[in-house]
């Protein structure tokens, strides 16, 4: 039994056929040997460079959930396998088979970066892996490209930028949008494209740099010509930090917000030149509900520092996947009965009430924050429980 687990090929269909077996002869070996065999949970997340304390943050909150179940989910022990992905998209599709064939693991939950998502989405379709996205908000992965094995907890980049578009387009005429050249920076100028002409504002500029580069300089410098009210922006992480820095250091008029990312996780780094930035997120500070603060409460307490939006979307992507195996009893080859609880999981997510869309997307709340002395406050909902359009899935 444990010898044609770890054969890479079709792994899955051979357990099945084990515990079919096993069932069959009444000899507890198959499902018992199998029950009793921890479930492997690939955490394919970057731990290094820019987005290196996106995953740690993801992984820290991904162990609290585990935890507080006493270290078992649907009553299956969890062994945890970490891959740091670099955010190197290149390498993507490579990272993901190692974690798949070599380390036979039963979930994959990662990662953070758009183009790396994409390498994981081909190597989790073609071996049919439960795959949950606790982050990489690229859109095909629950639009066109969707698969009944693939679930995300995070977002799409349309999603919060969507949000933050609708509520500037509300207050402004003429934006810019500045961002990185690749999936997410272009998806997420989509979401406030649309966001601000339905606010009855035009977006006239896009300025890009390529991911991971700093070199903002030339782009700051054309704004002042674009005779913009406002700029919208998608940085995260490190990259983040030194653009919200040098744009108030350019002491330009139009005031800057985007995508919440922007100012996520890295107030503190960013100092004064933060103070008063607007964007649009699933998650803030000020959430008033007993799941936040326990969630807080307990992540301050093995991080040392403050929860922000990727530790709650890691601590939910290990909800859904509890919910999945709490509905089949931790046997995760029940494949039908486990996506169709994930499917139809409704769970309090620190963030607020959440469920999932017929394309298996997250739908929540986009709140409006305001960088207030550290804080990312919520000043309002931007969008109220707004679910992707999931255009071209076929999933219903
Ligand atoms: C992405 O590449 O999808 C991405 C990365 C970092 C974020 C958000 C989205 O904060």
């Amino acid at each position: 039994m444990s010898r044609l687990i770890k054969t890479p090929v079709s792994r899955r269909s051979l357990i099945k056929g084990a515990g079919t077996l096993a069932a069959a002869s009444a000899v507890p070996t198959g499902w018992a040997i199998a029950q009793a065999k921890p479930l492997k949970v690939g955490l394919m997340l970057p731990y290094s460079g820019t987005f290196a304390k996106l995953g740690e943050n993801i992984t820290i909150a991904i162990e609290q959930l585990i935890a507080e179940k006493g270290g078992k989910l649907g009553g299956r022990d969890i062994q945890i396998i970490k891959l740091d992905d670099e955010s190197k998209p290149e390498n993507g599709p490579q990272n993901a088979e190692r974690l798949v064939k070599r380390d036979a693991v039963d979930v994959l939950i990662g990662t953070v970066h758009s183009g790396v998502q994409m390498g994981i989405h081909k190597v989790v379709r073609e071996s049919s892996t439960l795959c949950i996205v606790p982050n990489a908000g690229v859109n095909t992965v629950t639009r066109e490209q969707c698969a009944k094995n693939v679930f995300r907890t995070s977002f799409t980049n349309w999603q919060p930028a969507y949000g933050m578009g609708l509520a500037a387009g509300k207050k402004y005429k003429k934006a810019a949008w500045i961002t990185w050249d690749y999936a997410a920076g272009a998806e997420s100028g989509q979401g406030f494209k649309d966001g601000f002409e339905k606010g009855g504002g035009q977006v006239t500029k896009t300025l890009t740099l390529k991911f991971p580069e700093t070199n903002f300089q030339p782009l700051l410098a054309q704004i002042p010509d674009l005779g913009v009210d406002v700029v919208g922006a998608f940085f995260a992480g490190g990259g983040a930090v030194q653009f919200v820095k040098e744009y108030k250091a350019a002491g330009l008029k139009a005031p800057l917000c985007g995508s919440g990312f922007l100012t996520e996780g890295v107030l503190g780094p960013q100092g004064d030149a933060a103070e008063g930035i607007e964007t649009a997120l699933h998650y803030g500070d000020g959430i008033d509900n007993p799941q936040n603060a326990a969630f807080r409460k307990t992540f301050k307490e093995k991080a040392q520092r403050d929860a922000d939006v990727y530790a709650v979307q890691g601590y939910d992507a290990a909800q859904l996947l509890a919910i999945g195996l709490e509905a089949v009893k931790g046997k995760i080859e029940d494949e039908a009965n486990l996506y169709k609880a994930m499917r139809a999981a409704k769970f309090a997510s620190p963030r607020g009430p959440v469920s999932m869309s017929p394309s298996q997307e997250v739908v929540h709340h986009i709140y409006l924050r305001r960088a207030t002395k550290g804080e990312n406050k919520v000043v309002g909902i931007a969008a109220a429980s707004l679910s992707d359009p999931g255009t071209g899935c076929k999933l219903s």
